[in-house]
């Protein structure tokens, strides 16, 4: 069953097993010490030229490598190649492009050490959770390939209570564009890929500017896996000017976009004033995510929890927990507890295993904390506070903890390393829920309440896309937890869930006189 209980991701590594980790910290060393390179490319077509240089946010001196990237011309041709093979990929069925999808996925798999290299020194992120990229990346290919042999190779046959032979079939809208964050340069890069193609659609992939080495590197592998070039094109570059230049275009069919809600803002704008055809934006945006914890809360498993989600991937997640509640009657335990607990945190090298915490993606990220830190250091209480080791010379920051009195307190989502905490009496339970609908966000919300009544209260009332009842609230799994938000979180498409290919499909019904 291919949404059941039965399915099963890719297995990883087990990072437990010192002869495993050993092994795989030897592979990724070695390619630690490469310098990549990725190339803008149309169809055959490929930029030369002067590259981009690219450095580790962990180091600068680290030079990760050079993209040559996408200028207005490349984008022009590689939209004109779209364009004219798109109805051939689509003509294929679902079963041909599953193909190619699947043998992609083995790709990416075979290459797991190089990959978490990438994802480690280009993304800043530590290898569990590099770990965890490739092993999503593998799960999408395969997950949509399912989907797409499933759903994309045979019309449905519907009554015919007239005569009639009437069939429903899914089709690839034509040309799709993706753009991509760095904070899951492979995962979301792969993914939205892997839709957009799986259902029949030519792609524009355009990766985030700090992480185009890795996406490169995926890019070719499904090239390598017979996606053809012309239906994958390549667009490193310039959000701006990339942007611009595609949503401009009325050969466009549609775009998968994961970001910022304002970037989100301004392609739906673009999108609007082209004219041509209205076609989808599948956007999932920000968050700005709450756990909320009652008294009946084990405290020792929440701060683990709270830990997790609030400063895993140093919270550079759209699902990482920005705002704790907590009722009065834990809080004070909690706050000390969450103290604690956060002294064990390791603030350092992706590359050493032994790390939590790894930098921002760079240093303008870094910069754009500090006039929230300011402003809270004037307004809230600081609870915590861990410095990265003074010696580090990347772009590493500090762990905060604030307590705030209210959420309105907060205008919009902080992406970095940053908790508030709010208490509320238990009465006040309902007025949490409120606020947190008033924020428009609705991404992930967490509870920790070992009352069925109270997380089933908030459940039925929070509008957010995905909840977590007594466990953290990140790392989203493939076919188990179908992924996004609604409001000012996104559209609402479900990556990795039953329905998502959909978004990128149109419907067209057949009724036949026979
Ligand atoms: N899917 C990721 C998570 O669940 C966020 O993009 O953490």
């Amino acid at each position: 069953d291919l949404y059941g209980p039965e399915r099963r991701n890719s297995r990883g590594l087990d990072l437990s097993a010192p002869d495993v980790v050993e092994s795989l910290l030897e592979q990724v060393a070695v390619a630690g010490n490469e310098c990549w390179c990725a190339a803008a490319s149309a169809g055959g077509d490929i930029v030369e030229g002067s590259p981009r240089a690219l450095f580790s946010p962990a180091d600068p001196d680290d030079q990760t490598g050079e993209v040559h990237e996408a200028d207005a011309t490349i984008a022009g041709k590689a939209l004109e190649l779209a364009a004219a093979v798109a109805p051939e990929w689509d003509a294929q069925g679902g079963v041909a492009r599953a193909a190619c999808l699947l043998r992609a996925a083995d790709l990416i798999e075979a290459q797991m050490p190089v990959l978490m290299a990438m994802v480690v020194r280009e993304g800043g992120r530590t290898l569990p959770d590099a770990l965890s990229e490739v092993r999503e990346a593998i799960d999408f290919c395969r997950y949509y390939a399912h989907c797409a042999s499933e759903e994309f190779e045979h019309p449905i046959v519907l009554p015919g209570p007239t005569g009639e032979q009437n069939t429903l079939e899914l089709h690839g809208r034509g040309v799709f564009a993706c753009i991509s964050p760095w904070n899951f340069p492979l995962a979301i890069f792969t993914g939205q890929i892997a839709a957009a193609l799986a259902a029949g659609n030519a792609v524009l992939a355009k990766p985030a500017r700090q992480t185009a080495l890795v996406a490169g590197r995926v890019v070719a592998l499904l090239h390598e896996a017979g996606v053809p070039r012309d239906v994958l094109s390549f667009l490193p570059g310039s959000g701006a000017e990339i942007g611009r230049i595609l949503m401009a275009d009325s050969r466009l069919a549609g775009v998968a976009f994961t970001g910022s809600t304002g970037t989100a803002r301004t392609l739906q704008q673009q999108l609007a004033e082209r004219g041509g055809a209205i076609i989808p934006l599948i956007a999932e945006t920000g968050g700005q995510n709450v756990m909320i914890a009652d008294s009946s809360a084990l405290i020792e498993q929440l701060v683990r929890d709270v830990i997790q989600s609030a400063f895993n991937s140093a919270g550079q997640r759209c699902s990482a927990l920005r705002v704790l509640f907590l009722q009065d009657a834990i809080a004070g335990r909690t706050e000390q507890m969450l103290s604690s607990a956060m002294d064990e945190l390791r603030i350092g090298d992706p590359m050493h295993l032994s790390t939590d915490i790894g930098p921002l993606i760079d240093r303008s990220a870094l910069k754009g904390l500090e006039p929230h830190i300011a402003r809270m250091n004037k307004e809230a209480l600081r609870l915590k506070r861990i410095d990265p080791p003074r010696n580090l010379p990347g772009s590493f920051s500090a762990l905060h903890v604030y307590r705030i009195r209210e959420l309105a307190q907060l205008d919009q989502e902080v992406f970095g390393p940053v908790l508030h905490v709010i208490h509320f009496s238990a009465n006040r339970l309902d007025n949490v829920i409120e606020a947190v609908n008033a924020t428009g966000y609705g991404l992930t919300l967490g509870v920790h309440s070992r009352i069925e009544s109270t997380w089933a209260r908030v459940c039925e009332r929070a509008r957010v896309g995905n909840l977590y009842i007594n466990r953290n609230m990140i790392g989203a799994v493939v076919g188990s937890q179908p992924f996004g938000g609604e409001g000012l979180s996104g559209t609402g498409p479900k990556a990795g869930g039953p329905r998502y290919l959909h978004r990128f499909a149109t419907e067209r019904t057949r009724s036949v006189n026979i």
